[in-house]
């Protein structure tokens, strides 16, 4: 192998979002399919959660980067909390309305009322937990008015916290819940990443024993493995650099470097 497919394989699991490395999962695809088609239902606001790191922002990126073909579609990665703010950078980026001053709910309402636009827009907001209910209640004033689409991620863990918070208990919410891969799909996620970068021979090193290892410290979730995947190519490009690779072995990844990884990353104790 070459010195450099270790770095090359270590930087596939930096933690970014980009819809480019989207991997396509059978159960994430059936989802996906769902949330298009609830897209495409009036009056349906969506809500999409689940535990940090399950691929809440990917896939809305990748809804993004795909919807973007064939209609108005908006994305907020990171949430604009000023009301006032929110309203403005909406009535810019949707009826390309500009306001100097302040704007407020009662204003953008009739800024919608009076738009003009002929097809539905899809506003995607990611990271809703650090809107205000205050905000989230407009939020769903404006979706009523079925003029603006709003596709939602927040990260909750219990589905029932999120039914009990007042917002959330009109039937116009669809809510869909990302979670952990199984042990299959981190196989599967694991060496179609690699294998994008064209690093065939380090997915090659994952067998069913080392994924089954890995599953069991991360527990399926998406950002511990990565976390965990770069540690453990870090960890094999300093053997590379320092000669010893021979030493770790480069057939398969071995239970006892996954578990110095773990060390190194914090999901055990060392
Ligand atoms: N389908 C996927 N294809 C490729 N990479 C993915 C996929 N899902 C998740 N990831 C990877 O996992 C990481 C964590 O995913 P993401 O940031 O989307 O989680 P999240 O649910 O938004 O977490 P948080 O609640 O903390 O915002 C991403 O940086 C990305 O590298
Ligand atoms: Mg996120």
């Amino acid at each position: 192998m070459s010195s450099s497919i270790y770095i090359n394989s270590k930087n596939v699991f930096l933690d970014t979002v980009n819809s480019k490395d989207y991997i396509q999962l059978d159960r994430v695809s059936t989802i996906y399919q769902a949330l298009k088609d609830s897209i495409k239902k009036p009056l349906k606001m969506i809500l999409l959660y689940g535990k940090p790191g399950t691929g809440k922002s990917m896939f809305l990126t990748k809804l993004y980067h795909d919807l973007s073909s064939s209609q108005i579609v908006h994305i907020y990665q990171t949430p604009i909390l000023d009301e006032s703010e929110f309203y403005k950078i909406l009535a810019q980026d949707i009826f390309s309305t500009k306001y100097s001053g302040e704007l407020n709910f009662t204003q953008f309402m009739k800024i919608v009322a009076n738009s003009d636009i002929s097809s539905i827009p899809v506003v995607l907001l990611d990271e809703a937990q650090l809107y205000s209910d205050a905000l989230m209640e407009k939020i769903r004033l404006i979706s009523d008015t079925r003029t603006i689409k709003f596709v939602i991620t927040l990260h909750k863990t219990e589905k029932e916290d999120l039914i009990a918070k007042e917002h959330f208990q009109t039937r116009i919410w669809e809510t869909i819940e990302l979670e952990n891969a199984s042990n299959a799909e981190l196989k599967i996620y694991i060496q179609k990443k690699l294998m994008k970068a064209n690093c065939f021979d380090s997915a090659n090193m994952f067998t069913t024993k080392s994924v089954n290892k890995i599953f069991k410290l991360t527990n399926g979730n998406y950002r511990d493995t990565n976390k965990l995947l770069y540690a453990l190519f870090d960890i094999y490009s300093a053997y590379d650099t320092n000669h010893q690779l021979s030493s770790v072995g480069t057939t398969h990844v071995s239970n006892k470097l996954i578990e110095m990884s773990a060390i190194h990353t914090g999901l055990i104790n060392a």
